[in-house]
């Protein structure tokens, strides 16, 4: 059965694209919906998510130039010790400044046990970014207690949380924290892997194929697809590694990640290319919409395409991909040229 939204008939993958601001009765279906379905998750588009250290103005001012689909601002790890008053400084000079089109902004601030996270906090409250990123998140409670903080200080319910998930104890609570998502004034809305820190943790080496971190990776999936949440790949440390980049980008994008951290320009259209649909998946996809929409499969549950059997379940897949097509071609276009060793923005 497709769930549709009682008032405007939109099917559930469609009924979720639904701007956060909307109507309070669609949060209201959305919330049913969740309760009734662990796949439901949020359309955004999250290919290509580029972490910015806030204490470089220079590279800063460029994410207006850049076509990935979301920024992280970051305090913490790239910004020295002694740097992290001038970073926030930064930041809140670049959010009074030109407004970021078409890109998801998120502040990753330092812990809250640390010197430096509660300042970041209320920076995040005043500037009221898409999200606030917690770095080393081992438990839900450091999500609630960041869902606790945002509501004292009234933040909207569009400013959510991402949460790293980067130590040993973060993926072994990887289903709790994700459950922590579900609960009441959570906002959490996705995870991001950090290996650098994990492999720090574990010992694991920097491989090629990354053999001993699937199982790990593929925890984290498990917990975000039961919740309803988006899952980010790390970040590939490399950025002159362009094949290197390539192979791992496609497993992420095999293993079910929506999308990657990246450090630098040059690794963004190589994001897009991997998690978006090609176009091959798109014209299956309108296939299998348009087989459902013929009126003589109405009733029907299961159904042969070219030989292949496409159930119901398909058609909510397909419609979702359609969708996030169409998102994809409805950004603002950037100039994303390549960069660094290749050639300058
Ligand atoms: N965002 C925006 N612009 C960036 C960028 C980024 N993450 N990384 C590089 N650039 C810009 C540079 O400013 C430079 O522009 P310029 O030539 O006009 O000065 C251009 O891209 C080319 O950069 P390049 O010379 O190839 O690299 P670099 O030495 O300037 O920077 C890093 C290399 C790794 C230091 C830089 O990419 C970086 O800081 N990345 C993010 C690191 C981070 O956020 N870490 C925390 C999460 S793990
Ligand atoms: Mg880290």
């Amino acid at each position: 059965m497709v769930l549709r939204h009682p008032l405007c008939k939109m099917s559930m993958a469609f009924c979720c694209l639904a701007p956060r601001h909307l109507a309070t009765e669609h949060k209201a279906w959305h919330t049913f919906v969740m309760s009734q379905s662990p796949l439901t998750r949020s359309m955004t588009l999250r290919r290509s998510v580029l972490s910015v250290p806030a204490i470089n103005v220079r590279a800063l001012e460029k994410t207006h130039l850049l076509d990935c689909d979301a920024v992280i601002f970051d305090l913490e790890d790239s910004v020295a010790p002694e740097k992290k008053a001038e970073a926030r400084e930064n930041l809140a000079a670049f959010f009074r400044g030109k407004p970021l089109i078409g890109k998801e902004r998120i502040i990753r601030i330092n812990g809250l046990s640390s010197n430096w996270g509660r300042a970041d906090m209320e920076l995040v409250a005043a500037l009221e970014p898409d999200a606030v990123l917690l770095p080393k998140v081992d438990e839900p409670q450091h999500v609630m207690s960041v869902s606790d903080l945002l509501a004292d200080a009234d933040a909207p319910d569009s400013l959510r949380i991402w949460a790293m998930i980067e130590t040993p104890r973060g993926i072994l609570n990887a289903a709790a924290i994700a459950e922590a998502g579900r609960t009441a004034g959570s906002r959490l809305d996705g995870f991001v892997v950090g290996l650098n820190d994990l492999r720090k943790e574990t010992g694991v080496l920097p491989q090629p194929g990354r053999t001993y971190l699937v199982p790990w990776l593929m925890q984290v999936i498990l917990a975000v697809r039961a919740y309803g949440l988006d899952a980010i790949d790390s970040v590939f440390n490399d950025f002159k590694d362009v094949d290197g980049f390539d192979a791992e980008c496609a497993q992420a994008r095999a293993m079910g990640f929506d999308g990657k951290m990246l450090i630098h320009p040059a690794q963004i259209d190589v994001a897009n290319r991997h998690f978006g649909p090609d176009a091959a998946a798109i014209a299956e996809a309108q296939a299998v919409i348009a087989a459902f929409a013929d009126p003589a499969t109405d009733g029907l549950n299961i159904i042969n395409i070219d030989g292949r059997m496409i159930e119901r379940l398909h058609l909510v897949q397909a419609e979702s991909l359609v969708h996030k097509a169409r998102l994809i071609a409805a950004r603002p276009i950037a100039a994303s040229p390549i960069v660094g060793s290749q050639t300058a923005i």
